[in-house]
């Protein structure tokens, strides 16, 4: 398994190009079995999740490719096994966007539960209700859930118990196809729900009200192939400008619509960091050490759970205290062990933690357990004074588009080490 080297204490100045969001993109991709005709996709980024939902629809029967500008053409007229098998589901939970759209056009599907996540239980019981409420039978067997209608899903008004982001993107692809209108309540607001909406438009549906509360979809007959692009990735844009702030540097990240970002800057203005924005990009930096302010992660408009851990790197080193609830997940705090051998001071209570800024972290053998929990480890060998290892790297390749090459363009030393038989014999590398 790949470790990232850090060489911290380097303040990161200059700009970044931010790349496609992965969680726009998965959607995004799996709206490709309603399509009649090929779809085109712009700016899908290279992560292992995107390689993962590829195979996935190839190995429905789908004709996958990239050209060499890097777009992504997905043509399921050829799809003729509407599963998603275990061993593909098992590394990606979020194959299970593919239920909705392969109910809506095959009638049945067979797809594997993800199973277990190091962040939270993460169930699917509204995906699955509220696909049950739009007329489909649905069994769980051995593992998988086996679902099928007789004709075509019906139209229903569907209230989420507690909003849900795939949930909301599974019933809306299904409800494109079904036959009438189907009222989503509570549902998500995020960009990636919207981005999606607006490519399941460009290919013929009926769709109201996204990133609103309460969606509104009419179902079409069919629903044709469209040239699509991939919103930009605001937690992996966030993410960069905490690179800067934390290390006293300045970066601008470019090619995001700021406005997708305001919980984040908001936060980080308050603790005191220079915010400027343009038409798509956004800078960010910190004349003085940061003050420590509370965050509460909620449903978007509010602040994101994914630049939760981020932000927490951030407090690490900012002056005086930070309260930082996590009301999205129940158990998103397992950066906080590791930032503790860092030197971070972080008591946990409940899904509460209290951060006591300190001057200085320290560099430390670290292990990633998460995808962004890793992203603030790097955040935190980044400030660190010395040397801080990172194993376990391939939470990161989840998430996080080339980020050694952003960051050294940036100024960071940082490097990644693929252990060779020698390396692994070395007690400091067996175990990672
Ligand atoms: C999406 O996950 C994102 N993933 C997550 O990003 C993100 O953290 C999350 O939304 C919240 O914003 C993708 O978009 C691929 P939820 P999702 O359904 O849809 C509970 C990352 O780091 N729930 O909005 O799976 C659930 O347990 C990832 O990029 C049910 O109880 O999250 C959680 O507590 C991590 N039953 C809450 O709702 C359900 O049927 C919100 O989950 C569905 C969800």
């Amino acid at each position: 398994m790949d470790s990232i080297i850090i060489q911290g204490g380097r303040p990161l100045s200059g700009t970044v190009e931010v790349s496609g969001a992965k969680n726009a993109a998965l959607p995004l991709l799996a709206a490709g079995i309603l399509a009649d005709g090929p779809m085109i996709y712009h700016r899908i980024p290279h992560l292992r999740d995107i390689t993962t939902m590829m195979t996935l629809l190839a190995n429905q029967g789908a004709d996958v490719s990239m050209d060499d500008k890097g777009r992504v053409r997905v043509d399921t007229s050829t799809s003729h096994l509407p599963e998603a098998p275990y061993e593909l589901v098992k590394t990606m939970r979020a194959s299970a966007l593919v239920l909705g759209p392969l109910l809506a056009r095959f009638g049945h599907a067979r797809v594997s539960l993800p199973g277990g996540c190091a962040i939270g239980a993460r169930p699917m019981d509204m995906h699955l209700k509220g696909l049950e409420a739009m007329g489909a039978e649905i069994r769980v067997e051995q593992g998988y859930v086996v679902a099928k209608t007789k004709g075509k899903l019906q139209g229903a008004r569907i209230v989420f118990g507690t909003v849900t982001v795939t949930g909301t993107e599974n019933l809306m692809m299904a409800a494109a196809l079904a036959d009438g209108e189907t009222i989503l309540e509570n549902a998500a607001r995020e960009p990636e729900v919207v981005n999606l909406a607006d490519s399941l438009r460009q290919m013929g549906a009926d769709i109201k009200g996204d990133g609103s509360g309460c969606i509104c979809i009419r179902g079409v007959d069919r629903l044709n192939g469209a040239e699509v692009s991939v919103i930009a990735d605001r937690i992996e844009a966030a993410t960069y400008l905490a690179a800067g702030l934390i290390t006293g540097g300045e970066v601008t990240v470019k090619h995001v619509d700021p406005g997708m970002l305001d919980a984040f800057l908001a936060r980080v203005a308050e603790a005191g960091a220079s915010v400027e924005t343009g038409e798509s990009w956004v800078r960010c930096s910190a004349s003085e050490r940061l003050q420590g302010v509370n965050i509460r992660t909620s449903p978007h408009p509010g602040f994101p759970t994914d630049l939760q851990a981020q932000f927490m790197a951030l407090m690490c080193i900012a002056s005086g205290s930070s309260v930082i609830s996590e009301t999205i997940f129940e158990n998103r705090f397992m950066h906080v062990q590791e930032l503790r051998r860092m030197g971070a001071n972080i008591v946990l209570n409940g899904n509460a933690a209290v951060v006591d800024g300190i001057e200085t972290l320290s560099g430390a053998p670290v292990m990633a357990t998460d995808l962004r929990a890793s992203a603030s480890l790097v955040l935190a060998g980044l400030a660190a004074t010395g040397e801080t290892t990172i194993s376990r790297v391939y939470h990161i390749d989840r998430g996080y588009e080339r980020i050694e090459e952003k960051l050294r363009a940036l100024g960071a030393s940082i490097e990644r080490i693929t252990p060779t038989p020698e390396l692994l014999r070395s007690p400091s590398l067996a175990t990672s």
